[in-house]
């Protein structure tokens, strides 16, 4: 009986602890997301937007005449879109059931752009019409897209194009760059901590040649000074190490748990298929950081509906940490979804000014074209970024 009793006390602490830390992350990743106040809209002008109405297959996203967004509340800009980018977090939203529990109905399609400043609140520091811009919308809470030929958004987002590229190619940067920025600030943070630097540590990219890794490459090794090693097919080998990378490994051929071991640190894109087999596997030593994206798979399936899907990399991330941390046993684990964040696009820009990391653009698509490029996209091979031109700015 006594045996019981301790067995349901010892379960219903673990639940209350489990309960804690869910309310914890899901309280600031939504604080996150409904930050930024979305526009009202403005019925008296129109615009051209790529929106879906129902989420499902590729078409059912079109482009349609809608209200533009109202300018301005007195943080808020008024940005002519020049061009999109396409991340695989747009065909996820489009393709979720659920999605109407997020964001409302139509949604236009598209976080990433880059732009000029039509117009400006009167408390908007830092920027004037004429300038060009870049920037991710918030990944929620707002129907409002990036590819829409206007948006009007908090200037506490958004960054000046860097002067050394086009404000055509710069529309690819934010998500994926702010994505590896914030994958790694933690890491950064355990190691200065321990009074020790990023120089010469390994890290383990995945999908290198992807939107994200083909940031993270240059920025490990560029910006942090990191030995960095990467998976990729064997016909983008060429392209990865011009990137930076001192090491590939072709999944095709090769497991990258048998070639490689003893790693700082892994950058998982492939969650759903990688994830298992590095944490039991040797390629992270004792100590080291896996750091989840929350990615799942570019195939459509069910995997990425189940709530276990988003709920588990959050407990993961308190278990192995605590563990890691208290008892030196195993790696630390991350989840830290990425967010809009100005000062890390002004440090990306002036990166990407200094020479350190460049802009790496698949193909281009048209407005009309979205349907298409989220069809190419959602195949996962794409090799850096796939934009979506939608105006003419003058730069
Ligand atoms: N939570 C977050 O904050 C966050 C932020 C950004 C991204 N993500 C997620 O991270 C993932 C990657 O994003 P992305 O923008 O880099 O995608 P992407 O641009 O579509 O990546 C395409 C690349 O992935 C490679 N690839 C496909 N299958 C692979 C495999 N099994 N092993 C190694 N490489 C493989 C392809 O190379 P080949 O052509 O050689 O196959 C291709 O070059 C997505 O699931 C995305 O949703 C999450
Ligand atoms: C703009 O951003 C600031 C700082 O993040 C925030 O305090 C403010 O509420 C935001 N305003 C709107 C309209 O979103």
């Amino acid at each position: 009986m006594a045996l019981i009793w301790s067995i349901l006390k010892v379960l219903c602490l673990n639940a209350t602890l489990v309960l804690l830390v869910l309310t914890y992350e899901f309280y600031h990743l939504r604080e996150s997301f409904i930050r930024y106040a979305p526009a009202l809209s403005d019925p008296s002008q129109t615009m051209r937007a790529a929106q879906f109405r129902v989420p499902g297959e590729p078409k059912v996203i079109q482009v349609e005449v809608i209200p533009r967004p109202k300018c301005c509340e007195p943080t808020q800009v008024l940005i002519k879109t020049g061009t999109g980018g396409l991340n695989p977090v747009d065909f996820k939203m489009r393709r979720n059931p659920q999605i109407s529990a997020t964001r409302a109905l139509p949604v236009v399609s598209g976080y990433d752009f880059s732009g000029q400043v039509q117009q400006i609140g009167e408390k908007v520091l830092g920027f004037k019409p004429g300038d060009t811009v870049y920037g991710m919308l918030p990944l929620q809470g707002q129907s409002w897209g990036a590819f829409q030929e206007y948006i009007v958004t908090n200037y506490s987002i958004i960054a000046h194009v860097p002067s050394k590229i086009s404000a055509r190619e710069a529309a690819g940067l934010p998500l994926v760059g702010l994505t590896s920025l914030h994958a790694l600030a933690p890491v950064l943070r355990a190691w200065q901590r321990e009074g020790d630097s990023s120089k010469g540590k390994k890290i383990l990219i995945h999908a290198g040649a992807g939107g994200v890794g083909s940031f993270a490459i240059q920025y490990c090794k560029n910006v942090l000074g990191m030995y960095v090693a990467t998976t990729a097919s064997s016909g983008k080998a060429d392209l990865v190490k011009s990137l930076g990378a001192d090491e590939v490994v072709d999944y095709k051929t090769t497991k990258f748990e048998d070639a490689l071991r003893g790693f700082d640190v892994v950058l998982d894109t492939v969650t759903q298929e990688y994830e298992e087999r590095t944490l039991s596997s040797n390629v992270l030593k004792a100590g080291g950081h896996y750091i989840n994206v929350l990615s799942s798979d570019w195939e459509d399936n069910t995997r990425e509906q189940n709530p276990i899907f988003i709920v588990k990399p959050f407990l993961r991330k308190w278990g192995y940490s605590l563990l890691a941390d208290l008892l030196g046993v195993g790696v630390h684990y991350h989840c830290d979804p990425v967010q809009p964040d100005a000062q890390g696009l002004r440090s990306i820009g002036s990166w990407v000014d200094s020479g350190l990391i460049k802009p790496v653009v698949d193909r281009f698509f048209g407005l009309d074209q979205v349907d298409k490029a989220h069809e190419y996209l959602e195949q996962g091979h794409a090799t850096g970024k796939v934009l979506i031109e939608i105006g003419t700015i003058t730069e």
